[in-house]
Order: structure tokens, then sequence, then C-alpha cells
């Protein structure tokens, strides 16, 4: 069983994914969190850092783009491809505001027909194999058999399928029975993603392909472990923590760098169960002197929860 390491903007960046598979197995590929092309192709920093493929060595990396524009997408997929990349993942799924808009990510969903249209293209002309990564709907599930009937026109690489809506976002329960149809009737992969956080939940989809988000990001042993590996221990958690720690403490500012922390603590802290002070103190230290002493006295006073998963805030 094929599990994949979702896209999170803002946390799974070059930096977590080589620490991540230095430290845990399990994890066949992961996804890069989406790069938006400017029409000049030229990237910040973070960007650049993220797809560079020094920056990718030995993980098996794979970028995503967003963007609804064919020709920027088509010179994304070449630029990638003479990075040494052997596939892309295009964006259809994403619900931020900011991002639906502008019509791309899930805004795409919102017009079938422009989507088709945008779909023949790359898939006419792509220098890369593409996967997608997609909802089952804009407003309404109801639009569901229209997107499927679309989908099933192309040579899809993977489709990566999230059963919600755009106007679901990440809350009800996920339509599963709409990737169970989709898995029946693709000549493609199509792998589940959606709300599965404990091994529990993910050995009950081991006949399928999966992609994990939230889930890995508390319990980075998740995959490990559903495939039969070594379950999270409090020490894998630590050794973790402090190596991304390390890592950032090289590359970034230190303001920067407390700030990334906070956001990965955000979710490894629900793999611990730790008296209330301690992770008062961790959430308001500042600097990496109050960082560093809260997170050594927070590990040194924690013992892992019981039932491990993501709880949405
Ligand atoms: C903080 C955050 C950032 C995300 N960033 C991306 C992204 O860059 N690209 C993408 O396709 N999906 C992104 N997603 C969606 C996830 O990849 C995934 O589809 C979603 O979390 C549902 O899976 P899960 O229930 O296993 O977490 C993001 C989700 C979250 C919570």
């Amino acid at each position: 069983m094929p599990i994949y390491f979702a896209p999170l903007e803002g946390l799974t960046d070059a930096v977590y994914r080589r620490v991540h598979h230095a430290t845990f197995a399990g994890f066949e590929k992961y996804f890069m969190p989406f790069i938006s092309p400017s029409s000049s192709l030229s990237f910040t920093s973070r960007q650049q850092a993220d797809i560079d493929p020094k920056e990718n060595a030995g993980v098996p990396a794979v970028p995503q783009i967003l963007c609804k524009d064919t020709g920027l997408f088509l010179a994304m997929a070449k630029l990638l491809r003479d990075a040494g990349y052997t596939e892309v993942n295009l964006n259809l799924g994403c619900p931020s505001g900011t991002v639906t808009a502008k019509g791309k990510g899930s805004g795409m969903l919102k017009d079938p027909d422009g989507l088709a249209r945008f779909l023949d293209v790359i898939y006419a002309k792509s220098a890369l194999p593409v996967s997608l990564k997609t909802r089952c709907g804009y407003d309404s599930p109801d639009e569901w058999p229209r997107l499927l009937d679309i989908m099933l026109c192309y040579p899809v690489h993977e489709w990566i399928l999230h059963p919600r809506t755009y106007r679901e976002f990440y809350s009800g329960a996920p339509h599963r029975e709409f990737f169970l149809e989709a898995a029946a009737k693709a000549p493609f992969p199509v792998i589940y993603n959606g709300d599965l956080f404990r091994v529990s939940e993910c050995r009950e989809m081991a006949q399928f392909s999966l992609m994990l988000g939230r889930g890995a990001a508390v319990n980075p042993a998740l995959a490990q472990e559903t495939q039969g590996g070594e379950a999270l221990s409090l020490e894998s958690l630590r050794l973790f923590h402090d190596r991304l720690y390390r890592e950032y403490l090289k590359w970034w500012p230190e303001k920067a760098v407390i700030g990334r922390m906070h956001g990965v603590m955000f979710y490894l802290l629900q793999a611990l169960d730790c008296p209330a002070p301690f992770r008062r103190a961790l959430k308001k230290s500042t600097t990496v002197d109050e960082y560093s002493e809260a997170v050594h006295r927070l590990f040194s006073e924690s013992v892992l929860a019981q039932d491990i998963h993501f709880t949405p805030p």
C-alpha cells in the first residue's frame, strides 16, 4: 500500500521533508506545498529552496503547481523536468479564499468546461506526467458525476482525491463513496486523502493508496507504523523535533525559526500528554533560549498520548 505525505503549506518544506525522511520510514513520496508561479517564472528564496533538487536530494519529493494559465503551467513543467523531477502535481483542491478568488486551486472546479479546456492543453503538451489533487466539487456534492467524467478523459498519472467540496472545507465526513467510485472506474491510480489520523483508520483503508496530512504532522511515525514498522516513541518524536530545530537554526534567522517551530509543535503537542503549564511556557516562548528551555522541560515531563490523533482546533 503506497502512502504519500500530503503537502502542508507552512510546514512540510524541504527541511521538514529531509528530516522526516531521515528519521521515519513509510512514505513513498512527499508532495511539496504548492508553488504559484509568477508570469516571469521568478521565485522567492523560500520557493527556490523548496524546489532546488539539492535541497531534496535523497527525498522522493513531487513538486506541486497552483496555476490556471496553461502557458505558465507548461513552462513550469519544463523547468521542473530540466531540474530532474519526473512528475508534477496540479493543485485543484486548495480552498483558501485568496486562491479561489483568483479562480485557482479548488476555484478551478467551479467551471468544469474551463477545467476540461485547461486539462486538454496540459495533458497534450506537458513535459512531465501530471498527477492531480482535487476535491469532489465546488459548491455541492451534486457536481461529482461531471467532475468524475472529466477526470476519466485524461491520462492522469495519479489522482489524489480529498472527497469534500470547496464549501465543506475540512468539516463534515469526507464522501468516501465518491473515492470508491473513482477507484473502481479509473484506469489510473486513485489515492485517498482525508481525515486518516490514527493507525487503525489507515489500516482500514489498507487496500488503497493513501495520502496523509495532519495525522502525519501529529504522528510522524503514522505511515511507518501503519506499514508494520515501529510505533512512535517519545525518543523518536524528540529526535525528530531536535533534528528539525537544529536544521532550521542553521539556515534561518532566530525569529523565523521560533515561528516555524511553534507551527511544528502545534501538531506534535497533540501526540503528547503533558502538564498544561509546560505547554503554556512553550507557547509563550519567543527567543531561542526560551524555546530551548521550554521544549526541554516539556519533553522531560511528557509521556505519549494514549490515543494519538489529530484533533481539529
Ligand atoms: C496547513 C495546511 C496547508 C496545506 N497546504 C496544501 C498545499 O500546499 N497543497 C495542497 O494540495 N494541499 C494542501 N493542504 C491540504 C492537505 O494536503 C490535505 O489535502 C488535507 O490536510 C486533508 O488531508 P488530512 O485530512 O490527511 O490532513 C493543506 C492543508 C493544511 C491543513
